[in-house]
């Protein structure tokens, strides 16, 4: 008796891996249809996906990938982020000795630094570049406008938590980039210094004092990013990229070229149904990624069961991203200056590389630069899906030949635009210049940052006009603003040098 108990005993170790499996899963092996929906449906990560996936979602090249990356960073940041809060010290006199412990002392303390810093950028880039393809592929049309608004807050809020990470190190290069942001916080008083109000209403400074809890960048500041950086951003970012991904498969899963309405569905003939495609046949991943496979069109025969096609699909996307990450964690270090110091300003004082374009305009006004243009830029996207209402060309890159067309020739007016001015202000400089007396508020409304708007908007004005389509200047506007976007960060970047002077490289730099 003892016996059989004791071989039963050995028996369900042997057989422990299997039933800890099934257990955990709450389901069969994932080997017909029914059971690989049940994989997805029964799983609580998994079932953010449907069931079964349209083929066109699966291209590679239709969706790049980049939103799969974007949340991928956002899990590499929490986690290495938690990581360095066990180290790190939200204090003025300590942040930078903690930060110095984490590089040199702590093991492996460096490789989680340098893999948090990267993928923050990385966030940022992979953000971007989903938008740009959200945008050209007409996705954020009817019924993808909320989420396309629900991206513009997600974007934000990316920017908000890289930018308030920039601080916590302590080191002369957070604390002078801080200090640009700062006083952009503060430039509304551009405005009331103008009308003579500020003794009255003083919105700039109380937005400054807001974000800093005191006068100055010092201990109440240091608190405050922290808390923002670690609490309050994450949960925002996280509650977001939920919603985001609910809506998505509320809005009819992710956006695909529309089928032509007068191509029937199923028609008959003598008397018999005829399927414009075959719905038994399944479609291999690999004739989907070369693009051998169907000919797609959103029946639902075009479809895949998402276990696993999809499934391999972000895995793919997040071991790559993985490795990214921790490639640059193990071969390039994370930055540290010296310790911040308010008697020595940083010269140039640079803010992080998504912010240097807009810095370009705030070397003219700070307002204009740091929140007219934004402001004005973010409603405009924001605006889009409300604007363009025509239903066409959902799906496709750059909706069609004509889109190309505007597209290309946009982004050359955008470059001669840009460029032009950027060389006249070098050559000729600007107001401030040429009139030393001037009214500031002269500059804040009439400086390149607000030229470049007015020429882009006519431009654009002058597409839809000229091609009877406001999806065309909604691609000629959007195409100028990233293009002069993209000059302005690369000519702030490596052009603009101490006192933000020009020098064609940095090694041209002065040495003192
Ligand atoms: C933290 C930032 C973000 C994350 C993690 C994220 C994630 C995703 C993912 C995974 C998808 C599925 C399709 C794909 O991978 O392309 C998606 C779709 C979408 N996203 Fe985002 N996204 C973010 C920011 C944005 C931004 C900035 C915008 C635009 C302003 C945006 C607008 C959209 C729209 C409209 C869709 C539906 C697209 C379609 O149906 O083809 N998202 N997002």
């Amino acid at each position: 008796m003892i016996m059989s108990a004791l071989k039963d005993m050995l028996e369900n170790l042997k057989k422990l891996p299997v039933n800890l499996l099934e257990s955990a899963r709450r389901r069969a092996p994932a080997t017909s249809d029914r059971t690989r929906s049940q994989a997805i449906f029964a799983n609580l990560f998994l079932h953010i996906n449907s069931t079964r996936v349209n083929i066109n979602s699966l291209r590679p090249l239709y969706t790049l990938g980049v939103g799969i990356a974007s949340a991928t960073f956002f899990s590499i940041l929490s986690l290495t982020g938690i990581l360095l809060m066990i180290y790190y010290k939200p204090s003025a006199t300590e942040a930078y000795n903690s930060i110095k412990d984490i590089h040199y002392i702590v093991p492996t303390g460096r490789f989680i630094r340098n893999i948090h810093r990267w993928s923050a950028h990385l966030m940022v880039i992979t953000v971007l570049l989903h938008m740009v393809r959200v945008f050209y592929t007409s996705s954020y049309k009817k019924p993808r406008e909320w989420n396309w608004v629900i991206g513009m807050g997600l974007l934000v809020l990316t920017f908000a938590l890289s930018f308030t990470g920039y601080l916590l190190p302590w080191d002369q290069l957070a604390y002078w980039a801080m200090t640009i942001g700062v006083n952009i916080a503060g430039s509304a008083r551009e405005l009331t210094d103008a009308a003579g109000i500020t003794s009255l209403i003083d919105a700039g400074g109380l937005m400054r004092e807001t974000l800093l809890g005191s006068k100055s960048l010092g201990e109440d500041a240091i608190l405050r990013f922290y808390f923002l950086h670690c609490i309050l951003l994450p949960i925002l970012l996280t509650a977001l990229i939920s919603i985001h991904f609910w809506r998505i498969r509320k809005d009819g899963g992710l956006s695909r070229p529309d089928e032509p309405e007068d191509e029937p569905r199923i028609s008959l003939h003598n008397g018999q149904p005829v399927f414009p495609r075959d719905p038994q046949k399944t479609y291999g991943l690999m004739a989907v990624i070369k693009g051998t496979g169907p000919n797609v069109n959103n029946g639902p025969e075009d479809t895949l069961p998402s276990w696993p096609n999809l499934l391999y699909a972000e895995l793919a996307v997040f071991i790559i991203c993985t490795a990214i990450a921790l490639g640059l964690g193990l071969f390039l270090d994370a930055p540290l200056k010296e310790l911040a110091n308010p008697n020595i300003p940083e010269n140039p004082a640079k803010a992080p590389w998504y912010f240097l374009g807009l810095q370009e305009i705030v070397s003219y006004s700070a307002f204009s630069g740091g929140v007219l243009i934004p402001t004005i830029v973010l409603i405009g996207l924001a605006l889009i899906p409300y604007l363009d209402r025509e239903k066409n060309y959902v799906g496709i890159w750059f909706s069609n030949r004509n889109g190309k067309t505007v597209a290309f020739l946009s982004l050359v007016f955008s470059i001669i635009i840009t460029v032009s001015l950027l060389a006249f202000t070098i050559q000729y400089g600007w107001l401030r210049k040429w009139f030393p007396e001037i009214p500031q508020l002269f500059i804040t409304l009439i400086n390149p940052g607000t030229l470049y708007a007015l020429l882009f908007s006519l431009w654009s004005l002058l597409i839809i006009k000229r091609y009877n389509s406001i999806r065309l200047g909604a691609i000629a506007l959007f195409t100028c603003f990233l293009v002069g976007f993209l000059i302005l960060t690369f000519f702030a970047t490596y052009n603009r040098g101490p006192n933000w002077e020009f020098y064609w490289w940095p090694s041209m730099w002065p040495a003192h």
